[in-house]
């Protein structure tokens, strides 16, 4: 119970079999009120309600990340209902697979406005009121692989990512002497609906299993809910302004074929 009495908010909890709801849910299992936000409400009402029944504690918030007046009404209802806020983890996100020059302005401003001002606002506004009430909290944000390794097709969402990284290292220099420390995570191909919606699974699905990543699988939501919880704990007391790849290896280095399996051609 590392988290017990402690007020954590998740942004992007309300998916099925998301991140964020893994994240929601292994705080609850180990002590926190967690305050669920999310774009769909009746999916935060779903993570509340699986908390719940794991005998947790838990908060529906409906809400755009990008809206800053929907930010400042989150941290309001959750200090309203658990106390100030201890804990942010910035989790939601949206990606679209298309070549650069395809995308429209209305899909960058939207991508840069929820994967990079929402991250933005929900920073500044829980700074704000951990050092107001005295918290010395901790920030983590969810990144990706994609924020250090460009992918085709993906460049905007890489971008809006890549911000998030400096973003993380320059809160952690600013927010340090107020006792607050920033992390991020970042995590490589992970089991959720955002890549099982996404043009990359038909990629995906060409690899096998034991050749997707060093590790031989690729990761679930609890993956990477223990390494944010690990990085919101005391145990990370010394660390801030950190990235720490949940990647199973991918990104470590080049590979090439194991030599049993290289076909060689007669010349
Ligand atoms: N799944 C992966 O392979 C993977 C890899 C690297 C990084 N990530 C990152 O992990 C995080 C979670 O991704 P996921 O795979 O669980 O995706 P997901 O699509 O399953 O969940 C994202 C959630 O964010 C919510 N959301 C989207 N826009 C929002 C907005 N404007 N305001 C509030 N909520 C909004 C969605 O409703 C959804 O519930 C994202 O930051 C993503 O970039 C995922």
């Amino acid at each position: 119970m590392r988290f017990h009495g402690k007020t954590v908010l998740v942004t992007g909890a309300g998916s099925t079999r998301g991140i964020g709801r893994a994240i929601a849910m292994a705080f609850a299992a180990e002590g926190a009120q967690v305050a669920c936000f999310d774009l769909k409400a009746s999916g935060c009402r779903a993570t509340v309600k699986a908390i719940t029944k794991a005998g947790g504690t838990a908060y529906p918030i409906g809400g755009d990340v990008s809206c800053s007046s929907d930010v400042k009404r989150a941290l309001k209802e959750t200090s309203r209902h658990f106390g100030a806020l201890d804990i942010l983890v910035n989790n939601a996100a949206i990606v679209s697979f298309k070549p650069l020059i395809e995308v429209t302005e209305n899909e960058w401003d939207r991508m840069t406005s929820v994967n990079l001002k929402g991250y933005f606002l929900f920073c500044k506004e829980s700074a704000h009121h951990m050092i107001s009430h005295g918290i010395q909290g901790c920030i983590v944000n969810v990144s990706t692989i994609g924020a250090t390794l460009a992918a085709e097709k993906k460049v905007h969402y890489c971008a809006s990512k890549a911000g998030i990284n400096l973003l993380t290292r320059g809160l952690a220099l600013e927010l340090g002497p107020k006792g607050i420390r920033v992390n991020s995570v970042s995590p490589g191909a992970i089991d959720t609906n955002m890549i099982h919606d996404a043009a990359i699974q038909k990629l995906f699905d060409k690899i096998p299993p034991s050749q997707r990543t060093p590790l031989g699988k690729i990761g679930t939501g609890s993956d990477v809910a223990s390494v944010v919880l690990f990085l919101s704990s005391p145990e990370a007391a010394f660390v801030t302004g950190a990235d720490i790849l949940v990647d199973g290896g991918l990104t470590a280095g080049q590979r090439f074929p194991r030599p049993d399996k290289v076909q060689h051609k007669p010349s």
